[in-house]
């Protein structure tokens, strides 16, 4: 069982993850019509996982008799100054999440909740992992510059990104 509150909470973090998925598709949809097929995969990517990130809550809500509810879709942007640009949006978007996350977790050792406080912890280590690449791609980024001449360099090293997160999926599903 689960209070109305944590339930509240839990709905607006999917409401979150579930904008975060929107967000990311409109920036997979822009990296597209650039031309930047790397950062579009990578983007796809992203949306996938944001609504895959949605969902754990979804079933976690129905796990502990509590009412998962479906977000209103709220539109993202959707044109993007600059590829450099669109990756801040995304590490700011992410710190957002993780800054929602801790409260989260904070309030369910306030209420004594370790079943939420446990389920948490799978996203506090996500938000880590998260943080961390989107300030190596913005690190990457920031090297190369992102001037028209660079974007073809800075595709690839997406490209890369993207190579290295299939292969490690690959070694899950083992
Ligand atoms: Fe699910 Fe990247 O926040």
């Amino acid at each position: 069982m689960i209070s109305d509150k944590m339930q509240k909470e839990l709905n607006e973090q999917i409401a979150l993850e579930g904008y975060a998925s929107f967000l990311y598709l409109s920036m997979a949809s822009w990296c597209d019509h650039q031309g930047m097929e790397g950062c579009a995969r990578f983007m796809h990517r992203q949306s996938d996982e944001e609504r895959m990130h949605m969902l754990k809550i979804f079933h976690y809500l129905s796990e502990v008799d509590g009412r998962a509810l479906a977000p209103a879709i709220k539109q993202p942007p959707q044109d993007f100054e600059s590829v450099r640009s669109l990756f801040e949006q995304v590490y700011a978007h992410e710190q957002k999440v993780t800054a929602s996350i801790n409260k989260l977790v904070t309030k369910s050792l306030k209420e004594d909740d370790h079943s939420t406080y446990n389920f948490l912890q799978w996203y506090v280590e996500e938000q880590r992992e998260e943080e961390a690449l989107m300030r190596t791609i913005l690190d990457k980024i920031k090297l190369i510059g992102d001037g028209p001449q660079s974007l073809y360099y800075i595709d690839k090293e997406i490209e890369a990104v993207n190579a290295q997160a299939a292969k490690a999926e690959s070694a899950e599903e083992g």
